[in-house]
């Protein structure tokens, strides 16, 4: 990752501000998103484990680690974000949980000892952000958990977001050109749109995403979609979601899916559980 790639996706984060609170709460798909990601953190996560969060942003999965009984170092490129996170765990009981708060870059995770930490979360997509730099900060990630350890976390899933946003991606391609929108598609990079302000990132496929966890020394121990049959037809997700009844069987069945083999790569973001060797 350059240094002007860091700087434009911090002062994107910085000015998104607030919003980021409500992306996972604000419609269906976002909420099962944060049912699929909350369920795939507790496979990992248990009573008492020491976490580095990594992209923080403003704590809904702070919260989630809480819950959990862990305790967490809390760490985000954005101190926007950061400021955010205090703002909403202040006078909760999660923040009893959060040992400190710190800015700090995906890449750049010399600070902390060696296996220090029991897990490291990196959920909504930081290692998408590191760009070249991905495969040396997930091993960095995997250096400061300890042997037998997991890294859990998540990055934009290339195909799946082609699928969901395949209107506005053809669109697009009529601004940025043909060419562009393949190498996009074929690098799942993001930059290559050109333009000097807005959201870039890495996507990937789940083989990318599993050959990076393993050139870094980890080993893939878990994947899922985020989310599978909830990505479009929100009228029917709001007749499941007002049944109580239904709507805990559909995410039952959602979460489930979301793991199959053939599904992994079908939604907008992919989960990981990456184990460092014990
Ligand atoms: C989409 S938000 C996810 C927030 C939260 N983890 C979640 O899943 O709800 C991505 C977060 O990653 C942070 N981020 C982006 N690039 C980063 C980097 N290189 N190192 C650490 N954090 C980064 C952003 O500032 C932002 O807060």
């Amino acid at each position: 990752m350059t240094a002007e790639s860091r700087e434009r996706v911090r002062r994107y984060f910085d000015e998104f501000g607030d919003a980021e609170w409500h992306r996972l709460t604000g419609d269906v798909k976002g909420r099962v998103s944060l049912e699929v990601h909350r369920r795939f953190l507790a496979r990992f996560v248990k009573p008492g484990h020491r976490v580095l969060e990594i992209g923080a942003g403003p704590g809904r999965f702070t919260v989630e680690l809480a819950a959990l009984g862990a305790t967490a170092v809390v760490t985000d490129l954005s101190p926007v974000q950061l400021a955010l996170n205090a703002e909403h765990l202040r006078g909760t009981a999660a923040e009893s949980a959060v040992e400190r708060r710190e800015v700090l870059d995906i890449c750049d995770t010399g600070r902390y000892a060696d296996g220090e930490f029991d897990a490291v979360l990196a959920y909504g997509g930081p290692l998408s952000y590191a760009f070249e730099q991905a495969e040396d900060a997930l091993r960095g990630l995997l250096r400061v958990t300890r042997p037998g350890g997991v890294v859990v976390g998540s990055v934009m899933s290339l195909i799946g977001i082609w699928r969901h946003y395949l209107p506005q991606i053809t669109e697009e391609a009529e601004v940025i050109g043909e060419d562009a929108n393949d190498r996009i598609l074929h690098t799942g990079d993001l930059r290559l749109k050109g333009e000097q302000e807005g959201h870039i990132c890495r996507m990937f496929r789940s083989g990318e995403l599993s050959a990076l966890i393993e050139a870094a020394g980890g080993r893939t121990v878990a994947l899922s979609a985020s989310n599978w049959a909830s990505l479009s037809d929100p009228a029917t997700l709001a007749v499941l979601e007002a049944d109580e009844d239904r709507w805990a069987r559909f995410l039952e069945h959602e979460v489930t899916a979301c793991a199959e083999p053939g599904a992994v790569d079908g939604g907008t973001h992919l989960l990981f559980a990456a184990q460092r060797p014990g």
